[in-house]
């Protein structure tokens, strides 16, 4: 496996790639390698001759010094990861190449970056755009990885790249859960064994939401009051929010008639913020 640390050799080692016609996949994530990190660099390795990872803790989307401080970073065993799946070439630029002194210009998304996520995290959709425009960049990949488990973030990263005609294909790929439900997210490492336990409450919410849809409950807010009522029950779980919004403009939806809505949550484990969706269809 080859790893960089600098743009201009990650793009000249992608550069051969494409000129000898190997299609390129490319997985951005911050480490702290889960099966959810795996399952796309799975499909990645399904659909393209290459796949890069790149590993970047982006300071630039936290909003909260304290959760990037806390951030698991775990280089060595994700390094260890990458090459027992087999990925071709891991990008892992230090925060000094990707923001040298002098860096001063930043991408600001639009309204798809502005409910949900955008309220509670003023920033950090920026971030993600300014840091996935600078690592496509240096990737040049013919397709790029997401997980639906951001739903919102996809959307930023979808927009950005029709905005900014950027010459790449958006794959879209399921959230993996543990068998309780419970979405992979790195900062699950942080909570704590009883926080742990009841955090799977998360996505009973949105089970439950769903299965009143599917019976015929077409009202957002009966379905979000079904949500918080679970939430509710659970002392640990603080929910920040709980929307209902059409998949492809964000926009809130009042009555769920159409097929492609979705239920977006953010809850709080003690310091730990958690965030999960689903998908209103059959
Ligand atoms: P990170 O949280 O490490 O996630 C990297 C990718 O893995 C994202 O596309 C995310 O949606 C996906 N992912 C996380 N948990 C998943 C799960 N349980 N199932 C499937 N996919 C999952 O998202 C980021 O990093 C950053 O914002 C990044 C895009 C790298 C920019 O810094």
């Amino acid at each position: 496996m080859k790893n960089f640390d600098q743009p201009h050799d990650m793009r000249e080692w992608s550069r051969l790639q494409s000129a000898s016609h190997f299609s390129i996949g490319f997985v951005p994530t911050m480490g702290a390698l889960h099966d959810g990190h795996k399952r796309l660099i799975e499909v990645a390795q399904q659909d393209c001759d290459r796949v890069i990872v790149s590993i970047f803790v982006n300071a630039l989307q936290f909003n909260n010094s304290q959760d990037y401080e806390k951030y698991p970073r775990l280089i060595d065993a994700d390094i260890q990861i990458c090459k027992e799946i087999g990925v071709d070439a891991l990008y892992t630029p230090s925060h000094a190449t990707v923001y040298p002194p002098g860096f001063e210009t930043h991408i600001t998304p639009g309204a798809t970056a502005a409910p949900m996520e955008g309220v509670f995290r003023e920033g950090h959709f920026g971030g993600v755009a300014t840091v996935v425009n600078k690592l496509l960049n240096a990737t040049l990949p013919d397709r790029a990885y997401f997980g639906t488990k951001d739903f919102q973030q996809l959307a930023v990263i979808k927009r950005m790249v029709i905005d900014f005609d950027l010459n790449v294909a958006v794959v879209p790929v399921a959230t993996v859960r543990q068998p309780d439900g419970l979405a992979l997210s790195s900062r699950n490492t942080r909570l704590t064994a009883q926080q742990r336990d009841v955090a799977c409450v998360i996505y009973r919410g949105l089970e439950a939401a769903r299965t009143a849809y599917l019976q015929g409950e077409q009202s957002s807010a009966e379905l979000m009051s079904i949500t918080k009522d679970i939430y509710g029950s659970c002392p640990e779980a603080r929910v920040e929010y709980v929307e209902i919004f059409d998949s492809t403009t964000l926009c809130t939806l009042q009555n769920i008639s159409k097929r492609n809505a979705v239920m977006a949550v953010a809850v709080w484990f003690g310091d730990i913020r958690l965030i999960d969706n689903i998908e209103f269809t059959a």
